[in-house]
């Protein structure tokens, strides 16, 4: 599936939009930032490796708008309050909010530590807390919006995937409570739950070996992986005004993953 939708549909859907992106550096969330960057957002990032943050900002600069970052691990609220102060000083204001950070390694419950499943829990439900919670005042005063980043995993339990799916499910809960609480200021906050997606680090992770990419596009309705931009497009309506009567949702871009194993179904 191609990965990179042309550049000469840019309608200017994000122009002069202020976007503040957790765990945008690379994979899924680094296309979201690209894409809205094409659209002509200016985009701040933030994630742990200082090289994954210079070189996005360097390559999302080159396309034409500005862009900055931090190295910040979202597990320290100070460390995310002090990047949402640097964006604010930078670029004056914040009109949309990715939490797309995450982390994952298969391991049975059993054969996990405390700390294992912490950290998971700590990085997705804790972070996209944090995020959203760093940045509510200033979303406030523009009318923003939130996207956090989940996954199938989150309404549904996978083998060798507990901390993962109870991380999972809690940002989907945590998002419907923001949405509840913060609608009536003018924010909207919502989730995208991708399937599973080509050329990531969580398919490499996931389904590393041929034969389990070739298992799981098997066991699809839509029998194929996704793209990146197949995020980034749900990404870019969410952020639209065609959206601006939906909040609390999750939009699965699954390909089915979620409707279960269609391994079965012959075609007609
Ligand atoms: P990825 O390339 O590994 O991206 C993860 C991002 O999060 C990186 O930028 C990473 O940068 C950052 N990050 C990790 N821990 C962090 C922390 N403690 N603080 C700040 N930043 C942190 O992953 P991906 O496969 O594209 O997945 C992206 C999102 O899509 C995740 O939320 C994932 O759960 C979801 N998803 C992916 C798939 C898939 O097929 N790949 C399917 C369903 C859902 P640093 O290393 O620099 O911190
Ligand atoms: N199986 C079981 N336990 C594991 C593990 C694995 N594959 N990988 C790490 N752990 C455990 C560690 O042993 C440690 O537990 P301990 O202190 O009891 O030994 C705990 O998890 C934390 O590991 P650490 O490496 O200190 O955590 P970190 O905060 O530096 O990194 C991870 C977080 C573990 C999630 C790491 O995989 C990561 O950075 N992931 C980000 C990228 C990613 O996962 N992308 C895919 C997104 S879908």
């Amino acid at each position: 599936m191609a990965d990179e939708r042309n550049a000469s549909f840019t309608k200017n859907l994000m122009a002069g939009k202020v976007c503040f992106m957790a765990g945008a550096t690379s994979g899924i969330n680094r296309q979201i930032a690209r894409r809205f960057c094409l659209e002509g957002a200016i985009v701040y990032v933030i994630s742990r490796s200082l090289d994954k943050v210079t070189a996005t900002v360097d390559e999302l600069s080159s396309l034409g708008t500005e862009a900055a970052g931090k190295n910040v691990d979202v597990r320290s609220y100070p460390d995310v309050e002090e990047a949402v102060g640097d964006c604010i000083a930078k670029f004056g204001k914040i009109d949309m909010v990715l939490a797309g950070q995450a982390g994952n390694f298969p391991a049975g419950a059993a054969q996990m530590s405390s700390n294992a499943f912490k950290s998971v829990i700590d990085i997705d439900l804790l972070g996209t807390f944090n995020v959203c919670r760093a940045t509510v005042e200033h979303l406030n005063k523009t009318d923003g919006n939130i996207i956090a980043i989940t996954a199938p995993q989150g309404s549904s339990p996978w083998m060798y995937q507990s901390h993962v799916c109870a991380a999972k499910a809690g940002v989907n809960m945590l998002i419907k409570c923001l949405a509840l609480e913060w609608g009536p200021s003018g924010i909207r906050v919502n989730a995208i739950s991708p399937g599973p997606i080509d050329d990531t680090e969580g398919m490499r992770r996931l389904a590393g070996s041929t034969e389990q990419l070739k298992k799981t596009k098997d066991s699809l309705a839509l029998r194929d992986l996704g793209a990146k931009d197949d995020i980034a497009d749900a990404a870019l309506w969410l952020c639209s005004s065609a959206a601006r009567y939906v909040t609390g949702t999750i939009i699965e871009v699954e390909g089915g993953t979620s409707l279960g194993d269609a391994s079965g179904a012959l075609k007609l």
